[in-house]
Order: structure tokens, then sequence, then C-alpha cells
């Protein structure tokens, strides 16, 4: 006899998950948005070091990392929350948030976990489309605030269309927010957009108790193999109302030893920034010789459509088989797109060869 599943569960959609993990040549992995740098030798110093205490659990409030988060961003060590990866932190608060009868608003195409909130806790999720610039529509996301809705999220930059808003407009989206609704801007990006200081948002938290800005190590610091991110965020009671619906000792030693080592590196942090940028120019460029159209990209991947009524699915295998994985629109929320991560400047041009081979 089958198990019988809760209903949940056939709720849920399946994280649509890169491939690329059982490949046995090397490929050239653009298709999960990760830093193609390694650890700092120092990082991984760190991580050895923590290795031989890990006969004893974490510490479960990782109160060296959120000091040295709270030094560093100057919010109150009790109105930071850590996570396994910020992937936890946004699971935590939407079982802390929401429940049948509930709403939240995101838009979309937007990161692919935020349709897992409502359908693993049964609240309704509005999806707002995004502009024709390819950015979050906030006066549209406004008009679908409702006083059944607890949860608003707005990526900046955005996953996958790489596009940011300016900071004055999410301030003044802010100002339009019932106090009611938990306001998360999801920053996993933040450090790689010029158009605004990464930290300006942080200002914001003095004056809206709803807002938690989520940022993770996964990205720039090159360490999502370990899983950790945090929240700043505008008030205790969301740092503590996520601790309540998670496991102890969500945030292994490692991960923890790791980020506390990472925090006191920023001057690779904007070394590394640079060197991103410096790609995201010259692939713009590249794409643009061949007739395609890039989002404007504050983030370390870029997004297009291909166009022409040419097949998405056909131009990744194209991909694939010249040893280059990136990600299709299909499985983001809009087929006949593609997100690529930028990689090292050989990387990339293996991309963009293989690219203008298969087009
Ligand atoms: C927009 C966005 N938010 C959050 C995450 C989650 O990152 P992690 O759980 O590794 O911190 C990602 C990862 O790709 C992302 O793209």
């Amino acid at each position: 006899m089958a198990l019988e599943f809760s209903k949940r569960v056939a709720r849920i959609p399946s994280y649509p998950v890169a491939g690329g993990y059982a490949q046995d040549v090397p490929a050239v992995l653009l298709a999960s948005n990760e830093s193609p740098y390694p650890p700092l030798p120092a990082v991984r110093e760190a991580i050895a070091q923590a290795l031989v205490t890990l006969n004893r659990y974490p510490d479960p409030s990782s109160s060296v990392l959120r000091r040295r988060l709270s030094e560093r961003y100057g919010v109150p060590e009790s109105q930071i929350a850590i996570g396994n990866g910020s992937c936890d932190i946004l699971l935590a608060a939407g079982e802390a948030l929401l429940e049948p009868g509930a709403e939240l608003v995101y838009a979309w195409p937007s990161f692919s976990v935020y349709p897992h909130l409502a359908a693993a806790s049964g609240a309704r999720a509005l999806q707002v489309p995004l502009d024709d610039s390819e950015r979050h529509d906030l006066d549209a996301m406004l008009g679908e605030i409702t006083v059944a809705t607890r949860l608003a999220l707005v990526c900046n930059p955005n996953n996958p269309t790489s596009t940011a808003v300016a900071p004055e407009r999410i301030a003044e989206f802010l100002e339009e927010v019932p106090a009611h609704v938990c306001v998360i801007i999801d920053e996993a990006y933040c450090e790689f957009n010029l158009l605004e200081d990464p930290d300006s948002s942080i200002a914001l938290l003095e004056r809206y108790s709803n807002l938690m800005l989520l940022r993770t190590f996964s990205k720039v610091h090159g360490l999502c193999g370990l899983r950790v991110g945090f929240a700043l965020c505008g008030s205790q009671a969301l740092p503590r109302a996520l601790d309540q619906v998670r496991q102890p000792f969500f945030c292994n030693a490692l991960a923890q030893a790791a980020a506390i080592e990472a925090l006191g590196h920023q001057d690779e942090v904007l070394d590394r920034v640079a060197r991103t940028v410096a790609e995201r120019i010259s692939v713009a460029e590249r794409l643009r010789a061949l007739g395609l159209e890039p989002a404007e990209s504050q983030a370390n991947f870029c997004w297009f459509h291909l166009g022409d009524g040419r097949d998405e699915g056909e131009v990744m295998r194209g991909l694939r088989e010249r040893g280059v994985l990136v990600r299709g629109g299909a499985a983001l929320g809009e087929e006949g797109a593609l997100r690529v991560t930028y990689g090292r400047p050989e990387e990339n041009e293996r991309f963009l060869q293989a690219l203008a081979e298969v087009l």
C-alpha cells in the first residue's frame, strides 16, 4: 500500500535544483549564482580549527556571530536572526507568520522558494508581475495588500531577473505598507548592487519594526556549501518568532566559525565585487553583440530572453553538450529566457563561445 502524505506535501512545489552534481566531466557551473572563488585561506583555517570540537553541539544562539554582525551593521544583537542559509529564515518566517486565511504578496518571476511559503502554510499567495524593465512593480504590490496580508517579499536585486529597484522606492514602499505586514527585503545579492551602498537599507530598520533585511554568506562570501544566512530585523519579536518554529542548533559549528572569520575580510568582498562587475560589463557587451538584450544586472548573474522563437530547452541542451550549465527560465517562472551566473573570465568565455555556436 502506498504511503499517505499530508495534503500540504502535495501542494508544495519541488525546488528546481540545478543539474551538474553527478557529472563526471567537469562542467562550467553557471546555474546556481554561486561564487566562482573558493573560501579564503583564513576562512578555511577557521573551519579546520572548529573541526576539533565537533563532538560538542554548536552554540544554539550563534552568539559570537551575532555580536560580530551587530558590530559590523550597527543593529542590536537581539534584532539579528541566524539561519541554516537564508532560505531557512525565509521558511521559518513563512511558518511564523502564515496560516490558512492569511495572504502574502511577492513579485513574479522572483526567487523560486517564495511559492513554497503559501503552499506549506495554506496561505494565499498574490504574485505581482514585474514591470516592463523586469523590476518589481512596488505600486502594484501595494495594491494587493489587504487586512489579510501578513508578509510582503521584495527581492532586491531580484533573482532571476538580476534587476534592482532604487533605495528611495523601497523607502516609499515601506512608508505605505501597513504596520501589521512584515516586509522582507531579500538582499542575497545586495553587495553586487552598484545603484546604492549595499548597507543603505539598514537605516530603515530604525523606522520600521515590521522590516526584515535578509542576507547570506552564500553569495559574495562564497560559503553556500556550509549554509549560513542572517536577518537584520526592525524588532526583537521577529528573531524570537523565527527561533520558536525551528529546531535548536540549526546553524552548524563550522558554518558559524566560517562566517565569523569571513566577516573580517571586507576588503576581499570589495575585490570580488569588482571582479564580478568587470565580468558583468564584458558579458553584457558580448551578449548584445549576439543580438540579445540582457536585463540591467545589479547582481552576480545575468538574465536575457532568447527571442526569435528560439527554444529554451534546445539552447540549454546545446550548452550542456558543450559542458556549460546555466538555468532556463521555464523552471524560474518565465520560459524562453536564461539566467547565467558570472564565473571566472575563462568560464564566461566558454559560455559565450558555446552560446554563439548554439544560437
Ligand atoms: C534571492 C535569494 N534569496 C535567498 C537565497 C538563499 O540563499 P541561502 O539559503 O544559500 O542563504 C538565494 C539563493 O540562491 C536567492 O537567490
